[in-house]
């Protein structure tokens, strides 16, 4: 018996370490706050302006994100609508799938659904894992995902980033260490919470109605708690005259 139990754990302990050991490098941790509407908001802001020129999220529109992140519509249409004009559009690319194949390799997919797909770690990962690789055509690579055609589009903000030689990697294992080598515009943990915000808006725009359920949510359990209470009250005026 007791044997069959150590089988059994050992094979799960084993399987546990092949899967985490099988994904490539350690993730790090998006830690984003969905509830957060600021981050969201300046989430929404960097991706208008580095990543749909790109990347479309067809599945997202202009008027439901200003309801949503509690934008007006006239700041979204001024601010943030570079190849439309209707706010009830979805956020389509100007660029032609073809010429994006030509120019970079690779066709950039549609964003809409990244974040469930791959996850919110994944993509804060991949923002961050870029470094310097002169044998790239884009002049970068990328750790978490090695040989990709995506250029470093937030390198002015974060800077240039170098892999670290195997001898002073102090990261013991969890995953390859990169170096900066020249300052972007923002600090190291600016950068980080920037591609956090970029994250969050990513996960929102993955699944609208989160933010819904959020809210929903909130009031449902307040709707509980006050019934409990009213319960309470009425089972104590019952029983009253019992004792
Ligand atoms: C110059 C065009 C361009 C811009 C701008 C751009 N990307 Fe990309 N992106 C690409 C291409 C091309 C790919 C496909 C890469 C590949 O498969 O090798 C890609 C792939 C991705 C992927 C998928 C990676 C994977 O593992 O499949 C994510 C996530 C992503 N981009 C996020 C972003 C975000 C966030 C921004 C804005 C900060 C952005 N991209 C801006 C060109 C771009």
């Amino acid at each position: 018996m007791i044997r069959t139990i150590c089988v059994v754990l050992l094979w799960v302990y084993s399987s546990l370490s092949c899967a985490a050991g099988a994904g490539g490098p350690a993730l790090l941790d998006a830690n984003i706050n969905l509830s957060n509407k600021v981050s969201l908001q300046r989430g929404a802001r960097l991706f208008v302006n580095y990543c749909l020129s790109c990347h479309s999220a067809e599945y997202m529109r202009y008027s439901r994100m200003a309801a949503d992140l509690e934008l007006s519509e006239d700041a979204v249409k001024s601010n943030m609508m570079f190849t439309t004009e209707k706010i009830g559009e979805t956020m389509r690319v100007a660029m032609a799938p073809e010429d994006a194949a030509k120019w970079m390799g690779a066709i950039p997919p549609d964003l809409s659904v990244i974040a469930r797909a791959k996850g919110a770690d994944y993509i804060f990962s991949f923002l961050n894992g870029f470094y310097s690789d002169s044998s790239r055509s884009t002049g970068v690579n990328n750790v978490y995902y090695p040989g990709t055609a995506m250029p470093h589009i937030l390198w002015e903000l974060q800077g240039e980033q170098e892999l670290a030689s195997e001898s002073d990697d102090e990261h013991g294992g969890h995953g390859p260490a990169l170096h900066p080598v020249s300052a972007g515009t923002m600090s190291v943990s600016e950068y980080q919470n920037a591609t956090r915000d970029l994250v969050a808006f990513m996960v929102y725009v993955g699944e609208p109605a989160k933010l819904v359920r959020y809210r929903i949510g909130f009031w449902v359990i307040t709707f509980l708690l006050i019934l409990l209470l009213a319960t309470y009250l009425l089972k104590r005026e019952y029983w009253k005259d019992v004792h």
